[in-house]
């Protein structure tokens, strides 16, 4: 079992710079949401495990609605990227501090694989949707483990992620106990840096969680393999990696049920 990853001891440090989103992204992922969610707005959104907002004002932009950025972690939160629509809260997946069937949306962006007790989170996610309403779950799938140019450099990285994040007939599983129903998985192809260089620079800031539980010496091994390769031009172009959004939708509820 590996450590849990506290995002105020050293991710909230480089996560801002390591993790930026290009206005692509943006782009992309705004219009990926929009998609899953269904054409009525304004919506209310939940942007559970909200970091430093990447993604929380640019939920409020695409839903119209009021958007709640729920964070564990202090250092991460006093970041986060301000928006008149958005509301930044203390709490986390398992103890959301929104009322019941306060949401039409709720986003889960790469924190399913940090959160300790998953069933108390869906059992939470229930709760605050809406009849109707839509989990966006990115996250990886260790069967569906896609090709990451990182992992290539540092095998260990890959072994970590196929331990620390559950596999889709877990997450889907979990979710239809809450009473939630598979409703589309999507791959999308993101562009991560716009050239390799940029890449190993933005590589090297170590804002992913992965890297937490791997050896100083491993990770430069890497860094020196990568950088060889990309001096030998064994690198090139835009660098992009495919991700898996699972997108869940929570049923009706019965008169007298929560
Ligand atoms: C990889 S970051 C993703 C942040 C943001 N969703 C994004 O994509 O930029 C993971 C975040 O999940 C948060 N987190 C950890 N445990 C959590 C929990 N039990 N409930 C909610 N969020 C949690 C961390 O503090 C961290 O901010």
């Amino acid at each position: 079992m590996l450590e849990r990853i506290d995002y105020d001891e050293r991710q909230h440090a480089v996560y801002s710079a390591g993790r930026a989103l290009s206005p692509e992204s943006a782009r992309l992922w705004s219009g990926v949401f929009a998609r899953w969610a269904g054409p009525a707005r304004p919506l209310t959104a939940l942007d559970l495990g909200s970091g430093t907002g990447r993604f929380t004002p640019l939920l409020a932009e695409a839903f119209g609605g009021p958007v709640y950025g729920v964070e564990p972690s202090e250092r991460m939160r006093e970041q986060a990227a301000v928006h008149p629509n958005v509301q930044y809260l203390a709490g986390s997946a398992e103890a959301i501090p929104l009322p019941d069937r306060s949401c039409d949306v709720v986003v889960l962006f790469l924190v399913l694989h940090h959160v300790a007790d998953r069933a108390a989170a869906a059992a939470e996610i229930s709760r605050v949707l809406r009849p109707g309403g839509r989990l966006l779950i990115r996250s990886t799938f260790p069967d569906r483990m896609p090709d990451l140019l990182w992992h290539r450099f540092i095998p260990g990285a890959r072994r970590v992620e196929q331990q620390i994040f559950p596999t889709l007939a877990e997450v889907t599983g979990l979710f239809e106990l809450a009473g939630l129903s598979v409703a589309g998985l999507e791959r999308v192809r993101e562009t991560t840096a716009t050239d390799p260089a940029a890449y190993a620079r933005r590589l090297r800031l170590r804002a992913i969680s992965t890297f937490e539980h791997l050896s100083d010496d491993e990770i430069e091994r890497g860094f020196a393999a990568l950088d060889a390769a990309i001096a030998a031009g064994d690198v090139t172009g835009p660098i992009t990696s495919d991700c898996d959004l699972l997108v869940l939708e929570a049923g009706p509820r019965d008169r007298g049920e929560r």
